[in-house]
């Protein structure tokens, strides 16, 4: 009887240990509810934190008077929260004069789902996924990568900036917060694999994955090609309906005919472009 439940005791250990394993590996997972008829709406913005100048204060006014139109659910951030470099820290007044004392309206007092872009990088990179934030300000929610469950659509966010090899290569004169993500390639490769999993497992009607970087855009950034070949590759094999970025400050709609993916991209939170289109051909 004693080593049965001593055999019992190390089974059910192996048990937690693998249980604990696994969850590790896994993306971090949020549920959303959909309206009382199914439906769902939410607006997308990206490049934004500008405590206002560059027009981010009239985006933000527009997005108040849609959002309030559409009846929102709730906002996405596509990343570049706060220019030029991020927060210093969770103490840094930016977050309220850029963020909590710009998105005002009614509309916009839902959940805000944001990643994290490359500027966000640039500084304390931590800050960003501190809950102390999300007490400052309870619509705060940003992580590296997670995934959201809103009943009809499951929307898959991942953290884009660490594939793009000239921050690492030639990163000029600015300073890249790597903490978390070195060792870079068993970083890639475990996101991917991560995203992949769980695309697989989705049952959704609709699947989107958010990111910052581009993978179609005839705007100044152009293609991340980074993406292009490590990312898209997984998209394409999941069915994913949609991918939805910044980074190029202006809003783009791309469709072709050699994928079902329909590409998105809302950079246009301040100081968007005006005629700078870098022409592209696919
Ligand atoms: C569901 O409700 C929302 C808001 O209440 C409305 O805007 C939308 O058109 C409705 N959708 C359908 C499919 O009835
Ligand atoms: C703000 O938007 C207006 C209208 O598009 C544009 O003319 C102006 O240059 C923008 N200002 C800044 C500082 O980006």
């Amino acid at each position: 009887m004693a080593s049965l439940t001593k055999n019992c005791c190390r089974l059910f250990m192996a048990s937690v240990c693998l249980c604990l394993v696994s969850s590790l590996a896994e993306l971090q997972r949020f549920t959303q509810q959909a309206k009382a008829n199914g439906s769902l709406s939410f607006l997308v913005v990206g490049d934004w934190g500008r405590k206002g100048l560059y027009n981010q204060s009239q985006v933000a006014y527009q997005m108040g008077s849609v959002g309030e139109r559409l009846d929102i659910d709730f906002v996405i951030s596509a990343g570049d929260n706060f220019y030029e470099d991020g927060l210093t820290g969770v103490d840094d007044p930016a977050f309220e004069d850029s963020f909590s004392n710009i998105y005002t309206a009614p509309s916009l007092q839902k959940q805000w789902y944001n990643v994290l872009g490359n500027h966000d990088y640039r500084g304390d990179v931590e800050a960003q996924l501190s809950p102390i934030l999300r007490e400052k300000d309870n619509r705060w929610l940003c992580l590296r990568s997670f995934i959201l469950n809103a009943e009809i659509v499951e929307i898959f966010f991942v953290d884009t900036t660490p594939f793009v090899n000239e921050y690492f290569i030639n990163p000029k004169d600015h300073t890249y917060d790597w903490r978390g993500v070195s060792p870079r390639d068993d970083y890639l490769a475990n996101l991917l694999k991560d995203v992949n999993s769980a695309l697989k497992k989705s049952t959704a009607t609709w699947k989107i994955v958010v990111g910052h970087h581009t993978i179609r855009s005839a705007g100044n950034h152009g293609v991340t090609q980074e993406l292009e070949m490590q990312l898209l590759p997984v998209l394409e094999d999941n069915n994913v309906d949609i991918y939805i970025n910044g980074h190029d400050h202006c809003l783009q709609h791309i469709i072709s005919t050699d994928s079902l993916i329909q590409f998105l991209t809302s950079g246009g939170g301040s100081k968007a472009w005006q005629c700078d289109v870098k022409w592209w051909n696919p």
